[in-house]
């Protein structure tokens, strides 16, 4: 019989600070509502300084589990998606399997950016689909704080702090119906940031260590590429728009996100969006969309959702389930 991965728990976690526009606005040259009418964000979540991508992680990992009603050691497969790790090494993923107390899982990090959700739901669901997980834990979580340069208004308005997380389980029923990753190397110029320590000596970049972007050529590419991932996905599961339920995109910018919902032919009412008080959390911000809807009982067991996401490689995807 077939194996599905089910998705039996979600968590998320915001740290407790909420920066405004109205405060960025006192350090660089912007205004609430230049950020407010070209992205869609108000304010955004800032970690404390004790906070670190392993401690969030934690305690959206905590309420997925609980939410699922499993016991830790049940797990057998963790996969962190972040850019923002604490460590070169260990990986987030073993610290947060300390953190758990687990001691029965595999457990390592990947990184595509603010796709990483989607790639590690990928993943996860091969391992489930093959046989080789029974219950897999998937979160993502950033420190986007830290990596930005506040003295740039070009980035500093868009990110903000987070963690999601899913537990995920074999099932007999479906689950999650596809998913589909891909990468572009290419355009490696139009967004990156590029490690203080590790990157080469004679560099002479000055931005380097801070998310350094080319905001209106990423713009572009994300929407056209979301567009063509969309077509991807509702042919692979030979599905028209209209069986689509919610809309759960990545939250970069409410104008990109609007474009994804006029190519499904779905009102707003049936997206679900976040960024207003998040900004992006990039590889956290499909999995806290997701648990909010989920929790405040938007989307119910049985419905179709489409998740979405674009970013830094570039990287995107995309994962049809059934809730
Ligand atoms: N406040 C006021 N003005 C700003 C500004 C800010 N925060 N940021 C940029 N500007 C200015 C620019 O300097 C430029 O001025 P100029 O015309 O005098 O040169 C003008 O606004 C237009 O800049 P542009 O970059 O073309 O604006 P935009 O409409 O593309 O909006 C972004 C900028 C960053 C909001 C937008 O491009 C965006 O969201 N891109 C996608 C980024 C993204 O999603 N990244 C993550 C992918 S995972």
């Amino acid at each position: 019989m077939t194996s599905y991965s089910k998705i039996l728990g979600t968590g998320g976690y915001l740290p407790e600070e909420i920066r405004t526009n109205e405060q960025i606005s006192e350090t660089v040259d912007t205004s609430d509502s230049w950020i407010f009418e070209r992205t869609g964000i108000k304010s955004r979540r800032i970690a404390a300084p004790h906070e670190t991508a392993a401690s969030m992680a934690e305690i959206a990992a905590r309420q997925a589990i609980e939410a699922a009603n499993c016991d830790p050691d049940e797990i057998d497969l963790i996969i962190v998606a972040t850019g923002t790790p604490e460590y070169v090494y260990p990986s987030t993923a073993c610290l947060l399997q300390q953190r758990l107390g687990n001691k029965n899982a595999a457990a390592f990090d990947i990184q595509a950016a603010c796709s990483g959700s989607i790639y590690a739901l990928s993943i996860v669901d091969q391992f489930i689909k093959s046989g080789s997980a029974k219950k897999a834990l998937i979160v993502g979580t950033e420190i986007c704080s830290r990596i930005v340069d506040w003295t740039d208004r070009g980035t500093c308005i868009l990110f903000g702090d987070g963690a999601g997380a899913l537990l995920i389980g074999a099932s007999n029923e479906a689950g999650v119906l596809s998913t589909h990753i891909h990468a572009d190397g290419e355009f490696e110029e139009l967004l990156y940031c590029r490690n203080s320590q590790i990157a080469s000596i004679d560099s002479q970049d000055e931005e380097i260590g801070f998310i350094n972007m080319r905001g209106n050529e990423v713009f572009k590419v994300a929407v056209n590429t979301l567009g063509r991932i969309v077509d991807e996905t509702l042919e692979a599961n030979k599905m028209a728009k209209e069986e689509i339920d919610w809309l759960v995109p990545h939250q970069a910018n409410i104008r990109i996100i609007m474009a994804t919902a006029k190519k499904l032919k779905m009102s707003m009412d049936q997206v679900v969006v976040t960024l207003e008080n998040q900004g992006n959390t990039s590889s956290a911000s499909v999995l806290l969309a997701f648990n909010e809807a989920v929790r405040d009982g938007r989307i119910k067991r049985g419905q179709v959702v489409l998740l979405e996401a674009f970013g830094a490689g570039f990287t995107w995807g995309s994962a049809l389930i059934k809730y």
